[in-house]
């Protein structure tokens, strides 16, 4: 079975891989399609070398078919299709606060343990969500962002009527952006990059480029004066973090998804002033993946026009050189099985 082991020193090697027989509360799954993460290009470039175990298989943005149940798994039948939910949270410590999503001893499947870019994957039954037969295995890749978005809705309490800003329309960003839009916000989208712009605005998205124009002007023509109740930083930009504290309303909340690796100057005066709120979100609980799969099956999102390109797991050293060359493309995603597309 075909494996895509990344090397280090931004190359992957595409070999033979073994199929890990599945052991107790353990399946094995037929991986379809596997999307590249912004994490995955961040491993490519050489930034996470200490924490992946090279040379590995990463990529953890999966769906796929089971193939083989290990000893006392129940609930789930050969063929089933499904998507991960690539957490292992492990022991319980009591910083965890009940949360073991992002607990002390969480092990992200894909990054500290072997990924998806192979044909044949082992992991904890726990992790799985089955999919309904409409969803395409395709689209289901995309199930993984889509959840990290749900949460993010979720924990902003993101209301019918509200005004939500996006700071960066990149795949999260712009997910974010149809997900509060799902639940009846009016959304809009700021992005530097024209082409991006151009997708979002394809979606029915109200945009600003911040480039040309003035930012906060255009979120009070758009409230019509009553600025944002809800902003998401999701640019991972300094640029961003100046911006998110100009946009809200009294008592607006904002949220903060990008990961920030420097520290950022933060206008804390804002927080006095109009009693604002901060919140941080990390990854998705298991009702995000409902959630997700639950958008994804209604065919309301356009999840045919994130993905940018579908290539074979072959074609993975091209496709991350791919993804550097083009800052507009969205998602790519990885053929790893004998899985047909969908289109
Ligand atoms: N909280 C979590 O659990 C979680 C999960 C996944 C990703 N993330 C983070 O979310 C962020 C977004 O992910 P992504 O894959 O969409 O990344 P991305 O880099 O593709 O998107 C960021 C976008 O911001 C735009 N941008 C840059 N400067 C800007 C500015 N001044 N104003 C407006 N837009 C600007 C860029 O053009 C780009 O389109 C990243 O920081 C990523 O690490 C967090
Ligand atoms: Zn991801």
């Amino acid at each position: 079975m075909k494996a895509a082991y990344y090397q280090g020193q931004r190359q992957f090697r595409v070999g033979e891989g073994q199929a890990v027989a599945p052991g107790p509360g353990e399946v094995r799954l037929e991986v379809a399609f596997c999307g590249v993460c912004g994490t995955d290009v961040h491993i490519y470039h050489g930034v996470m070398d200490r924490r992946v175990a090279i040379p590995q298989v990463i990529g953890h943005e999966a769906a796929g078919r089971i193939a083989e149940l290990g000893p006392g798994v129940t609930g789930f039948q050969l063929g089933d299709r499904v998507a991960v939910r690539p957490l292992k949270p492990g022991e319980p410590a009591p910083v965890d606060n009940g949360y073991t999503h992002i607990g002390k001893n969480l092990k992200f499947i894909g990054i500290d343990t072997p990924g998806a870019m192979q044909a044949s994957w082992t992991v904890p039954a726990y992790t799985l969500h089955r999919l309904p037969d409409s969803l395409p295995l395709d689209h289901a890749a995309l199930i993984e962002p889509l959840a990290v978005a749900c949460h993010d809705v979720r924990l902003a309490r993101v209301q019918a009527g509200e005004n939500a800003v996006v700071i960066g329309g990149g795949p999260i960003g712009l997910l974010i952006a149809l997900v509060a839009r799902e639940l009846g916000a009016k959304v809009l989208v700021s992005e530097v990059n024209a082409k991006r712009l151009e997708l979002a605005a394809g979606f029915g998205l109200a945009t600003v480029n911040p480039s040309t124009e003035n930012l906060v002007e255009a979120v009070a023509r758009f409230s019509q004066d009553a600025m944002a109740d809800v902003v998401f930083e999701v640019s991972g930009t300094a640029a961003g973090v100046e911006a998110m504290t100009q946009l809200p309303r009294i008592r607006g909340r904002i949220v903060m998804v990008a990961i920030h690796s420097q520290r950022q100057p933060v206008d804390l005066f804002q927080f006095f002033w109009r009693e604002l709120q901060l919140i941080g979100v990390r990854v998705y609980e298991a009702e995000d993946f409902d959630e997700a799969i639950r958008l994804a099956a209604s065919g309301r999102l356009p999840l045919e026009r994130i993905i940018t390109r579908i290539a074979p797991l072959d074609d993975v050293q091209q496709v991350f050189q791919e993804i550097d060359e083009n800052p507009a493309g969205m998602k790519y995603l990885l053929q790893c099985g004998k899985e047909p597309l969908s289109r």
